[in-house]
């Protein structure tokens, strides 16, 4: 018997090399990895996962060439036009996470309007994370903690005393749960600036399998070994 982890995110990694072996474009390797994405949330239905994370754009990835930065932005707004139906039909809600002021307007009116027409569903919740890193989302948190805390000493009050809890709601991932597993493709073993405080405890599973190439059968395999993890979170059973 399998343990359903209740939130699953995955560093999506590989699909240059996907492309490059197949004498093709960076940008084919991107758009074979949107069928993996498909693939994957159809299994988290299945399965019956929460929420399932994606790391689609870190904040480090503004620094590639023009050409590929563009292609992915457009690869992202065609899905999200696209894939309406699929998240209706499967009861899915959609969400996007990052630092969202550097995205074009018009991806980011077709990001508000998928997530407000999926706000009701009850099943998985697929989240996009966009313009993301660890680094910076623990930033923003200390600053808008800071602002407030400001503005509570300026009104004549104290703001309430941070505490981990406390702390995590103002993160940009707020009311998620932490992920149980990071799965992370392409045969990478690190963090490379992602949900830095929310993996505290998270399970890590590394596969040498480029991210268009994982798929069901993959992801299978991946809650397979989780189940297999004896999870301490610190203490002794
Ligand atoms: C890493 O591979 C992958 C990315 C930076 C982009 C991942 C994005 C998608 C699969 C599209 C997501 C689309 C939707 C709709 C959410 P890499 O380019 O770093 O590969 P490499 O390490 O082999 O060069």
């Amino acid at each position: 018997m399998t343990t359903i982890p209740q939130h699953v995110t995955i560093i999506m990694d590989g699909n240059g090399r996907w492309a490059r072996r197949q004498g093709k474009q960076r940008l084919f390797g991107h758009k074979e990895g949107v069928e993996s994405v498909r693939a994957c949330l159809e299994f988290a239905v299945e399965k019956g996962i929460r929420y399932l994370s994606i790391f689609a754009f870190s904040e480090e990835n503004w620094n590639r060439p023009q050409e590929e930065v563009s292609g992915l932005m457009e690869l992202m707004f065609k899905s999200v036009l696209k894939e309406r139906k699929t998240f209706q039909d499967n009861n899915v809600r959609f969400r996007v996470v990052g630092d969202l002021r550097k995205l074009s307007k018009g991806l980011l009116d077709a990001i508000h309007a998928l997530e407000a027409e999926t706000a009701g569903n009850t099943g998985t919740t697929l989240i996009v994370m966009l313009s993301y890193s660890g680094k910076w989302d623990i930033v923003q948190a200390a600053q808008r903690y800071a602002d407030e805390a400001l503005a509570a000493r300026e009104a004549g009050r104290e703001a309430a005393p941070l505490t981990e809890a406390r702390f995590a709601d103002y993160l940009s991932t707020a009311g998620i749960p932490e992920p149980d597993l990071m799965i992370r493709t392409s045969g990478e073993q690190r963090i490379s600036n992602y949900m830095l405080w929310q993996c505290a405890y998270t399970e890590f599973y590394f596969t040498d399998v480029l991210w268009p190439d994982f798929r069901k059968k993959e992801f299978a395999a991946a809650l397979q070994a989780f189940s297999e993890r004896d999870r301490r979170y610190g203490k002794i059973k």
